[in-house]
Order: C-alpha cells, then sequence, then structure tokens
C-alpha cells in the first residue's frame, strides 16, 4: 500500500482535476442538454439533481473507499478487501468493470474520432456556406465512410495513449490541472455567445421551464442513468481514481467537488448549446445529431456575410471543448486498462506501463474500428436487428453500468467490514464522519433498490 503515495495524485486540486475530467466527457456537452430539453426542462433538472448527489455521488465514494483502501485496480481490490477466501469470487464483480470499461472506451473513441474530425474541419472552415442539408448529408457520408473516420479515431487514440505513458502524475495530472481550467474558459466564452443572442430565451425555456408533464416514468430512469453515466461510476475507473487520491483527502469534500463541478458543466454546456439553436430557428433535435448536424448550421448562420467568419471560429472553440472533454475521459478508461495490465504482470523493477499502453491501444483500435465499420460497410452484420455499434452501445446505456454498480454497493454495504469502511472514510478516525448512518443506508438500501429498477426496467424495455 506504501507504493500508492508515490504513485499517486500528489495534490487534491490534481486528484479532482483528474476525476472531474474523467466526469466531464460527451455525455455532459451533447446528452444532458438534450436529454433535459426532451423530458421537461426544470423538472428533469430537478429529478436528476436528486440522482446525482444521492445516488451517484455514493457510488463515486463507494468506489473511492474500494480504490483507496486498498490501494489496488478493481479485480484485486474486490478480492483483497472481502472479509474472507471464500468471498473472493466478487473479484468477478471488478473483472466485470474492467470489460465494461474496455467496451465504453470502443464506442467512446469513434465519437471521439468523429469530434477530432469536425474540429480539424472547422479550423479550416470547411463547413462554411452549406445549408442544413448538405451538413447532414455530410455527417451520413462521414459516418459511414470506411477509413477516414479510423484515421481519426488513431489520432485521438494516440494523444490519449501520449498521456497514460507520461504516468499518472506527470501524464494524467498534469494534462488535466492544464486542460479543464481551459476547457471551463472556452466553455465560458460560447455561454456568453449563446445566451447574449436576439431570440435565445427560447433556449433558456427549453432547458429550465420545469414541464412536469413531459417527466414520464421513462424520464426518470433516464436521469438516473444519465447520473450514473455522467459521473463515470459503474465500470471501476473511479476505483482506480480511487487508488490514486491522496491518503488525507476528505471522500466526501472531493466528491461533493466532483459532482457539482460535472453537473455545473453540464448545465453550462445547454447554455451553450440551446439559445443559440433556438436563436437561427433550428429544431433542437437529439442524438448524435445534435452536434454534428445541427449544430454546424447554428455557427454559420452566426457569419456575417463578409469580413471575419466569427461563427467558424465560434465552431473551433466548440469542437476543441469537446476534444478536450473526450480527450480526459478517454484518459480514465484507457488508465484502467493499463493500470490493470500492470499490476496483473508485475514488472518486477521495470515499469510494463509503455508496453502494455502499446498493446492495449492497438487492441482498442482494433474494436472501434470494426465499430466505426458497422456502421456503415458492415451495417449488414446484426445481433437482434442491431448493428455491432448498437449492441454494445446497449450493453453499455442499459445492462452493464448498473449491474457494475449493483456489484460495488452490495459489496460495501453488506459484505465489507464497517470498521473499514469507517477507518477508511474518516481518514483513520482523524476526520469527522457524521454523515456516515446516512451514507450507509443509502449505499445498503436506496443505492441498490433505485439501480434495481433500472436494470429491470432496462432490460423488460429491450425485449
Ligand atoms: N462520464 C463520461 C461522460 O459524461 C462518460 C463515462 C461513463 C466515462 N463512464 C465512464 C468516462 C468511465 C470515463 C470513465 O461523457
Amino acid at each position: 500500500m506504501a507504493s500508492t503515495e508515490t504513485k499517486g495524485f500528489t495534490s487534491s486540486f490534481g486528484a479532482i482535476a483528474a476525476a472531474v475530467g474523467s466526469a466531464v466527457g460527451l455525455g455532459n456537452i451533447w446528452r444532458f442538454p438534450y436529454i433535459c430539453g426532451q423530458y421537461g426542462g426544470g423538472a428533469f433538472l430537478l429529478v436528476y439533481l436528486c440522482f446525482v448527489f444521492f445516488i451517484g455521488m455514493t457510488l463515486m465514494i463507494t468506489e473511492f473507499v474500494i480504490g483507496r483502501r486498498t490501494g489496488r485496480t478493481p479485480i484485486f481490490a474486490y478480492e483483497s478487501l472481502a472479509p474472507s477466501k471464500k468471498h473472493h469470487w466478487w473479484r468477478y464483480a471488478g473483472l466485470l468493470g474492467l470489460i465494461t470499461s474496455f467496451l465504453i472506451l470502443a464506442l467512446y473513441l469513434v465519437i471521439s474520432g468523429w469530434t477530432t474530425n469536425y474540429f480539424a474541419e472547422a479550423l479550416i472552415g470547411a463547413h462554411v456556406g452549406h445549408d442544413s442539408s448538405s451538413i447532414t448529408e455530410h455527417f451520413n457520408t462521414f459516418s459511414t465512410s470506411a477509413l477516414r473516420p479510423i484515421v481519426f479515431i488513431g489520432v485521438f487514440l494516440i494523444l490519449t495513449a501520449a498521456v497514460i505513458v507520461g504516468g499518472v502524475q506527470k501524464g494524467i495530472e498534469r494534462v488535466s490541472k492544464i486542460l479543464m481550467p481551459v476547457l471551463v474558459v472556452l466553455l465560458m466564452v460560447l455561454c456568453v455567445r449563446s445566451a447574449t443572442l436576439p431570440g435565445a430565451a427560447a433556449g433558456f425555456a427549453y432547458l429550465f421551464k420545469p414541464d412536469f408533464t413531459l417527466l414520464t416514468g421513462e424520464g426518470v430512469l433516464a436521469a438516473l442513468g444519465q447520473a450514473l453515466f455522467s459521473l463515470s461510476v459503474g465500470m471501476g475507473v473511479m476505483i482506480v481514481y480511487g487508488s490514486y487520491l491522496p491518503k488525507d483527502d476528505n471522500l466526501l469534500k472531493t466528491s461533493i467537488w466532483i459532482t457539482v463541478c460535472d453537473t455545473l458543466i453540464a448545465i453550462l454546456a445547454g447554455i451553450a448549446i440551446f439559445p443559440a439553436v433556438f436563436a437561427s430557428g433550428q429544431d433542437p433535435a437529439g442524438g448524435p445529431g445534435l452536434v454534428f448536424m445541427t449544430l454546424p448550421v447554428v455557427f454559420n448562420s452566426m457569419n456575417p456575410a463578409e469580413g471575419l467568419p466569427i461563427g467558424t471560429i465560434f465552431e473551433s472553440i466548440f469542437f476543441l471543448l469537446l476534444v478536450i472533454a473526450a480527450l480526459t475521459s478517454a484518459i480514465s478508461l484507457l488508465e484502467a486498462q493499463v493500470a490493470w495490465g500492470d499490476e496483473y504482470n508485475p514488472a518486477g523493477k521495470k515499469s510494463r506501463r509503455l508496453r502494455n499502453t502499446i498493446i492495449i491501444s492497438v487492441l482498442m483500435l482494433v474494436l472501434s474500428a470494426i465499430l466505426s465499420l458497422s456502421n456503415g460497410a458492415w451495417s449488414n452484420f446484426t445481433i437482434g436487428g442491431k448493428t455491432l455499434f448498437g449492441f454494445v452501445d446497449q450493453l453499455n446505456s442499459i445492462y452493464l453500468p448498473p449491474l457494475c454498480s449493483l456489484c460495488a454497493v452490495i459489496f460495501l454495504g453488506w459484505v465489507v467490514d464497517k470498521k473499514a469502511i469507517k477507518d477508511e472514510l474518516s481518514n483513520h478516525g482523524t476526520i469527522a464522519i457524521p454523515w456516515y448512518k446516512a451514507y450507509m443506508f443509502l449505499v445498503r438500501y436506496v443505492a441498490p433498490i433505485a439501480l434495481i429498477i433500472v436494470l429491470i426496467t432496462g432490460i423488460v424495455n429491450s425485449l
């Protein structure tokens, strides 16, 4: 355990920047705003806030405890925290997390590749002067073509891998400490532009005005799913980051910081997007279409007839922001794999980080390329009526994360020795934890029941 002090994050700020980097991703910037609008704006937001603070944060603290207590990656963490040998099969919960984060990284890379391509296109002004239908056609042609998306997946993956090779402190922590503030500044610039456009009010109303008639049961489930996804919990990544947290960090405070930042950034993303969408008279349609089909049209409409193409400059800023958000999330996903490789195959004196990063990145590239091709050339191959991309997406949004989360809360709430939990939460009795009972109630009862409901409805609805 002593090694965690030298291998982990060096400061609380670095730790929070890295974890916020993991949490803030594509989910915040395009998924949150459109499901919020779709399910009743302010009404959805209220339910989301309850879920993210009570259930999402409970899970985050749970993963942090498992990780920091053991200083290990998920499979070994579960095994070594189990109270006796007969509980060692809990390591399969860690394995499930590892598989989940592997699959989600493959999907994430495909969308990140699109994002990188759009950033490059925005920079050279490739969308200037195109109308809505030609931009839609451009996206469809691009995302179903064979080579170009894979090239950009490769570019993005090389960036991600380069940070991982740098290590936890000189790679992940340093890059997060620079990129997260940059992300916030870029986001603020876009918010100011969007919020001050004539006609912006309709966008604010779409995002914030509570409409309880739109908040269906499906909306409530979507809020919980999004709360878990947005905080990056339910796949062991936060167990890995937990193992890097400074030993004297207050786990509750750290988790509150991460949750507040993640939620604020999601809301700011909504402000950066919807007022502009409404001001330019576009339809606030959801899905990948919002970012890759609607927004380029919105930015084009900000370009003056002649002079500085200010809209295209904002477009470049937006896609740069999205690349940064995706990058810091992909970093944590790749780190979870690489850290496991290092621990599974202890290198003795020599670190195998470089070798592991290369092996895992090559595997990831192959899998992402297959998923990318399943959108186009290989779309005839289907599983249960879905392309491979759709199938993995479903696995990763409906089944695996709630299942992994359920394992984590049952393990901590019902299996692990209470003394160990108390000891870890209170930093060996050095800080007061008056919230311990409330936390245990959430871990033992509230979170498991909510997760079981999500899992069952998810399975029933997808049959
Ligand atoms: N939280 C990320 C987002 O909002 C997505 C995500 C889910 C993730 N699980 C993760 C990122 C695990 C990193 C690690 O886009």
